[in-house]
C-alpha cells in the first residue's frame, strides 16, 4: 500500500491566549513530510501576530488552511477531496476563507482557484510572510496567489508556534529546498533551490525548546548532509572573516545545547553522508543511534536513471561505515518499486540489497509519475501498475520480516526510553522511543511524560517493543 502520512496537528491548548482583541480562528491541516508540519508551525506563528488563534474545530474557524504535499499523486487526490468537503461548509458560512499552502500551490493554482473554485487563497512554501496581506486581499473580495520561490528565505527569525501537544519532541528546519534533481522527484520544483539557515539561529531555537521543557529535537532538511553555512559548493569560504559550518559541525553545536536533549535528523543522502557525521554521532551520547538513509533501489542501473549520484556498491559502503563506527545504529530507508525500465532483475537487486542490509524500518512506495520531473519528460512510465503494486507488496513483506528481526534483537535488553505520551491502545500504558527510534510501550508506574526511563523489553510485535520500567 502506498504510504502517505496524513495527520492533523492543529491547535495547542497550551498556547498562551493572545491579548489582541477580535481574535480570529485558524484551522490548519498538514499533509506529507515532517517539513510540512514544521512549515505549518511557521505559518501559525506569522498568523498569530496578526490575530489568528489556532483551533481544532474547523466548524468554528474563520480561516482554513491546508498545507499540501505533491510527492505522489495519491497525496494530491486526498487534498482535493478534503477541499471539496470544506467547500460544503462554505455554503453556510460565506465569510469562511479556504486556502491552500505548500507543495501543490504552484502546480494547482489555476485549476483549484480559477476553474474548480475550491480555494480563495494559494500560497507557496516561500511566501508565508505574505499571508496576512493575501488574506486581506481575499477579505476585500479578491482571489489571492503568491507562489514565488526564493533563493534566500529560511524563516530563520520566526519562532514557530508549536502545534504538537506533547511538549516533548520538536522539529527544527535547518535548510529549505533541494538541488539534487532525482529524476522521479517533484520537490526541487515545488520547494525550490537549496538554502541553509544560520547555525546560530538553529542553536538558539534548540535552546528555546529545551528551556520550554522539550527533550528531543529533530533537525530537518531534504538533504541534511549538504547543509553548509558560509561555504560554497566547491568547499570555499564565502565571507573570509566568518567561520564556516557543515552538517557534522552543526550536529555537534546542537548536541552541546544540553546533554539530556536528544538530537535526531532527517533526511540523510547516501551520496553526501560523510564519516565525519557518523563520528560526531558516536561522540555524543545524546545524538540518537538512528539514520534514515533512503536507497530508493538496489540496482545501479535504476539508481543512475533516478539520478541519485551513487551506485549499489557505494550505498553498501556507507552502510558498512555506519556499522563499523556505530555497531548498534538503527538504519531505515525509502524504497520505490516500478520506476521506469525496472526489470525483474533490477527488482531482485532491490530485494537482495534489503536482505544484505536488513533495515530496521522502511517507507515503501510504488513509483508515481510527477509533472515537470526529468523522468516525466524523458522516460516512459513503463512498468504496469499491477507489477508496481505486486513488487511493492513483496518489499513490504520482506521489510516486515526484517522489522521483526530488529525488534526481536531488543528483547531481553534494558533500553533508555523518552516518554512522549499515553499509549493509543491503553490509558494504563505510556509510549516512547529508544535512541534507535523503536516504538516502546510499557505500564505507566509513577513515571511522567517528557522523562527518560529504563525499560526492560519483554516481547515485541513487528511494529512495537513491549516491556516494563526497571
Ligand atoms: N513516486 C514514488 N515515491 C516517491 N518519492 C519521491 N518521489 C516519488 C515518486 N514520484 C519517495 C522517495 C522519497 C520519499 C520522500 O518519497 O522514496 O525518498
Ligand atoms: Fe527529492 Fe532527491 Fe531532493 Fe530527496 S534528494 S527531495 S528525493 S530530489
Amino acid at each position: 500500500m502506498d504510504k502517505i502520512i496524513v495527520e492533523e496537528r492543529q491547535g495547542n491548548p497550551t498556547i498562551k491566549k493572545s491579548k489582541k482583541r477580535n481574535l480570529k480562528k485558524l484551522y490548519l491541516e498538514s499533509y506529507g513530510c515532517q517539513m510540512n508540519f514544521s512549515d505549518s508551525e511557521i505559518v501559525a506563528s506569522i498568523l498569530d501576530k496578526h490575530g489568528y488563534q489556532t483551533t481544532r474545530n474547523f466548524l468554528e474557524s474563520d480561516l482554513i488552511l491546508l498545507n499540501t504535499c505533491s510527492i505522489r499523486e495519491k497525496a494530491e487526490t486526498t487534498v482535493r477531496t478534503r477541499l471539496k468537503s470544506f467547500n460544503k461548509i462554505k455554503k453556510n458560512n460565506p465569510k469562511l476563507i479556504v486556502g491552500m499552502l505548500g507543495c501543490m500551490a504552484e502546480r494547482m493554482k489555476e485549476s483549484l482557484l480559477e476553474q474548480e473554485k475550491l480555494v480563495d487563497l494559494v500560497v507557496g512554501p516561500d511566501a508565508y510572510r505574505d499571508l496576512p496581506n493575501l488574506i486581506q486581499e481575499v477579505e476585500g473580495g479578491q482571489k489571492s496567489v503568491n507562489v514565488l520561490l526564493s533563493r534566500e528565505e529560511t524563516y530563520a527569525d520566526i519562532s514557530p508556534v508549536r502545534l504538537d501537544n506533547n511538549g516533548v519532541s520538536g522539529f527544527i528546519s535547518i535548510m529549505r529546498g533541494c538541488d539534487n534533481m532525482c529524476s522521479f522527484c517533484v520537490v526541487p520544483f515545488t520547494r525550490g533551490r537549496e538554502r541553509s539557515r544560520s547555525p546560530l539561529t538553529i542553536v538558539a531555537e534548540a535552546k528555546q525548546l529545551y528551556d520550554q521543557g522539550y527533550k528531543e529535537v529533530t533537525l530537518l532538511g531534504q538533504n541534511v548532509d549538504s547543509y553548509r553555512w558560509n561555504i560554497n559548493k566547491k568547499g570555499e569560504k564565502i565571507e573570509e572573516s566568518n567561520p564556516t559550518t557543515n552538517f557534522s559541525e552543526l550536529l555537534e553545536m546542537v548536541a552541546l545545547v544540553a546533554s539530556d536533549l536528544r538530537i535526531r535528523f532527517s533526511t540523510s543522502h547516501p551520496k553526501d553522508m560523510t564519516d565525519d557525521v557518523i563520528h560526531t554521532m558516536n561522540k555524543h551520547k545524546n545524538i540518537c543511534n538512528y539514520i534514515h538513509l533512503p536507497v530508493q533501489s538496489g540496482s545501479s542501473k535504476i539508481l543512475k536513471k533516478m539520478n541519485r549520484g551513487y551506485t549499489r556498491e557505494w550505498y553498501l559502503d556507507r552502510i558498512q561505515s555506519i556499522r563499523k563506527i556505530i555497531p548498534d545504529c538503527a538504519i531505515s530507508t525509502d524504497i520505490i518499486t516500478g520506476f521506469c525500465d525496472e526489470s525483474q532483475e533490477d527488482f531482485k537487486d532491490t530485494l537482495s540489497l534489503m536482505k544484505k542490509v536488513k533495515f530496521d524500518f522502511s517507507y515503501m512506495f510504488f513509483y508515481s509519475e510527477r509533472p515537470k520531473t526529468l523522468a516525466e519528460r524523458k522516460y516512459e512510465d513503463n512498468v504496469p501498475e499491477k507489477i508496481k503494486r505486486t513488487r511493492l507488496q513483496r518489499v513490504i513483506d520482506l521489510q516486515r520480516e526484517h522489522s521483526i528481526l530488529s525488534n526481536n534483537s531488543c528483547v531481553g535488553k534494558v533500553m533508555e526510553v523518552l516518554i512522549d505520551g499515553v499509549s493509543k491502545k491503553s490509558d494504563l500504558d505510556f509510549r516512547g522511543r529508544n535512541s534507535e527510534n523503536h516504538k516502546v510501550v510499557f505500564p505507566r508506574e509513577n513515571a511522567t511524560i517528557g522523562t527518560y526511563v529504563n525499560v526492560l523489553i519483554e516481547k515485541c510485535t513487528s511494529a512495537t517493543l513491549i516491556g516494563k520500567i526497571v
